[in-house]
């Protein structure tokens, strides 16, 4: 009789994870709300009128993760990259230092300015941007860095920013997956000149879209001028000055809005519910040999709860056999890497825009996609009892006990 359920034996774990993002009646009633007050949108014919939920997202966000002037919501992550990017002024001909462990939309944003990318490797210990690879990176036409807080995982902000003064260089932070993640005692989002957010679907706060940039007032090239176009006061400014300054719409709904309003502080109790969690599967995984940390720090949420997969230690089953063993056990929420993603610059999804990138190779960006990194999502399995990380460990080890098993049904 086989053990393992890749081979037909009984599953770890039967019960399917929650579905993810959980619709609470708060949310429903706010958006019903705001629809009854006929406001689904932030700006009315006469100006900035409205039930103004935009206005309060800014300010409790700011409360909850103070650090920064500013939170604008924006109609996603990828709209606030964009805005980082344009807000610091750059554009054609300007180079913009990113990591190749990401969601490919980190490594759009530059060429949606018509910027060129750069990849720098990421760091071997969490998979973020290292900065001593930034540093190494940087051309006379450097002008940006756009690092990841991959997973939740808190790229080395305190070095990196003494890379960007020591250059010159604006740093924009892609927090898309670590929204309330701390990097020693600091919420990301603010070490930088800017912090990019997501409410995408799958983020850890949805709203089915959406997005939020943190800036300080310094970095502020036009605030709304973002969401009407050019139609606002800095601009009627700038006109009677012989200036103009662009305008385009990257604004957030007003129901959107709302439903982030009432999730915001759940936000903040889910993270410490994961990190505790993370605790516990952490400890339970130390017992595993061949299964290694990924440092984190302390108050770090977790987008994806990552560990290193050593195949010496499950005689050398590569750890991709190795996850789909452990989705048949009912583990079946796994990121194959930090991003779930190829290097981007080999990515189809990548555009390289007529330069070439054929002869980029970052080691520690291929061996953790290709050997090592695999990852939990922790956005929902995290918030699951005790019990869900247990069965985790014991289908490790189960993985591992049968091994043999799994080698002679290869192929399969
Ligand atoms: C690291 C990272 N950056 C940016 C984005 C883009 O976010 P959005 O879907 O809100 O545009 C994502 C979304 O998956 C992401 O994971």
């Amino acid at each position: 009789m086989p053990k393992l359920a890749i081979n037909g034996g009984t599953p770890i774990r039967t019960e399917p994870y929650p579905i993810w993002p959980p619709v609470l009646d708060a949310e429903i009633e706010a958006v019903n709300r705001v629809l009854r007050e006929g406001q689904m949108g932030r700006i009315t014919r006469f100006g900035n009128g409205g039930s103004n939920e935009t206005d309060k997202l800014r300010e409790a966000w700011t409360a909850q993760y103070p650090g920064k002037d500013y939170a604008l919501p924006c109609s996603s992550c990828c709209t606030a990259l964009e805005l980082a990017l344009r807000n610091a002024g750059i554009g054609p001909g300007d180079e913009v230092i990113t990591p190749p462990s990401t969601w490919v939309a980190s490594n759009l944003a530059p060429s949606q300015v018509g910027a060129d990318v750069v990849f720098a490797d990421v760091s071997p210990d969490n998979y973020c941007l290292d900065p001593e690879a930034v540093e190494a990176a940087i051309t006379e036409r450097t002008r940006a860095i756009l690092l990841v807080h991959v997973g939740g995982y808190c790229a080395r902000m305190d070095e990196m920013m003494a890379v960007a003064e020591r250059h010159d260089l604006v740093v924009i932070e892609d927090c898309a997956q670590a929204q309330g993640s701390k990097y020693k005692g600091r919420f990301v989002g603010t070490w930088g000149h800017f912090g990019c957010f997501s409410f995408d679907v799958g983020k850890l706060m949805p709203s089915g879209e959406g997005g939020m940039l943190t800036l300080d007032a310094d970095d502020l090239a036009g605030d709304w001028i973002y969401g009407t176009c050019g139609h606002a006061g800095a601009q009627i400014d700038a006109l009677a000055e012989g200036r103009h300054i662009d305008g385009w719409n990257y604004r957030m709904t007003e129901l959107q809005a709302a439903i982030l309003l009432a999730k915001l502080g759940r936000a903040e109790e889910e993270k410490w519910v994961r990190i505790k969690n993370a605790e516990h599967l952490r400890s339970r995984l130390a017992e595993i040999e061949g299964i290694g940390d990924v440092p984190h720090d302390p108050e770090q949420t977790y987008y994806s709860f990552m560990f290193k997969y050593d195949a010496a230690a499950f005689k050398g089953v590569h750890k991709r056999r190795f996850a789909e063993a452990l989705a048949a056990e009912g583990i079946n929420k796994l990121f194959s890497s930090p991003s779930d993603q190829e290097p981007a610059y080999r990515s189809a999804y990548f555009n390289p825009h007529g330069r070439d990138y054929s002869n980029v190779f970052c080691p520690v960006a291929e061996r953790a996609y290709e050997h090592e990194a695999i990852g939990i999502s922790g956005v929902e399995v995290l918030l699951g009892p005790e019990t869900d990380m247990d069965q985790i460990a014991d289908a490790i080890v189960k993985i591992q006990d049968n091994i043999d098993e799994l080698i002679s049904s290869d192929g399969q």
